[in-house]
């Protein structure tokens, strides 16, 4: 057989969410596809959902010129020791995990650090809406970086960044599906306690949210500028909007995505041999 194109360590929701991306948008065939998991069923699941190649060990997967990291972060030293000293030269790391800085990734490698391409997506790739930060090493080729921007735009948006930045857009992105999902589940209460049917008040947030986003993005205009455009003086979403500045919605979204971010820098402290 010959060997994988591209192979994932660790297969899990995010490596599913990339391995539907990857096949639906033709980036790789399945067969090009090498998946290795811990788990029999986990592995057997892949296997007939995706047609992927697995395997429970995840040395194998360096017969592929990218290989992702797709464990969870207290997983990862266990794994790059395994797999690190291993590391055929020039081929592509991609990593995912959460917190998990370059500089300690590749202390795993004693051969010479690999390209790596560090990623953070978010939970909205499994519905091919995510979007991913990604920053590259200086070993990373252009050609390199191409490949992890197709792969990343199978599921959703890409932005490039410096590394510094990704505590921060932990704390934003990362975990901001929570934040929304949270205020969703909120509004459709609230809207359940003015009386309508379930059904209905969650399809009614779930457009609105959607639609507010699209409209922020695809106009081009402040946020500010769009609210102030549906609040008619002393009308309802004036009185509305009142509530919820006296209850500091907006302080307490900075201070979650502040506590966020300040706890991907203490896990990227906990990756560190
Ligand atoms: N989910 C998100 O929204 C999100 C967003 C951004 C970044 N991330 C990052 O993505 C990574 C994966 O997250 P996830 O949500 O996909 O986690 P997950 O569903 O727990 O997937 C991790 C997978 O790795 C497997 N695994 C455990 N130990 C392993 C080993 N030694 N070798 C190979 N595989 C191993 C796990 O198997 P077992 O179940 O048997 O342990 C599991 O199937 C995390 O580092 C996270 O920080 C996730």
């Amino acid at each position: 057989m010959s060997n994988p194109a591209f192979s994932l360590i660790g297969g899990g929701t995010m490596a599913e969410a990339l391995v539907k991306g990857l096949i639906g948008h033709n980036v790789y065939l399945p067969a090009e596809i090498l998946v290795s998991d811990p788990l029999t069923a986990r592995r057997d699941y892949l296997a007939a959902a995706y047609s992927v190649r697995t395997t429970p060990h995840n040395r194998d997967c360096l017969a592929a010129g990218t290989v992702l990291f797709a464990v969870k972060p207290a997983q990862l030293p266990e794994v790059l020791a395994e797999v690190g000293p291993a590391w055929p030269a020039g081929s592509l790391a991609i990593s995912i995990v959460a917190g998990a800085k370059m500089a300690s990734f590749c202390q795993y490698f004693p051969n010479g650090e690999p390209p790596l391409v560090r990623t953070m997506p978010n939970t909205c790739c499994t519905v091919g809406m995510g979007i991913t930060a990604i920053a590259c090493n200086e070993q990373v080729e252009d050609f390199q970086r191409e490949r992890a921007q197709r792969i990343f735009e199978s599921v959703g948006e890409v932005i490039d960044l410096a590394e510094h930045y990704f505590d921060a857009v932990t704390g934003l992105s990362g975990s901001g599906p929570a934040y929304i999902t949270l205020i969703i589940e909120a509004l459709v209460e609230a809207g359940v306690q003015q009386g309508l049917p379930r059904r209905i008040s969650r399809e009614l947030v779930c457009q609105t949210v959607a639609g507010a986003a699209l409209l922020v993005k695809s106009s081009g205009k402040h946020p500010a500028e769009l609210k102030d455009q549906v609040v008619t003086p002393a009308g309802t979403t004036a009185s509305g909007l009142q509530v919820l500045e006296e209850a500091a919605v907006r302080a307490t979204l900075c201070l979650a995505v502040k506590a966020a971010t300040l706890r991907s820098r203490e896990l990227g402290q906990e990756t560190k041999r």
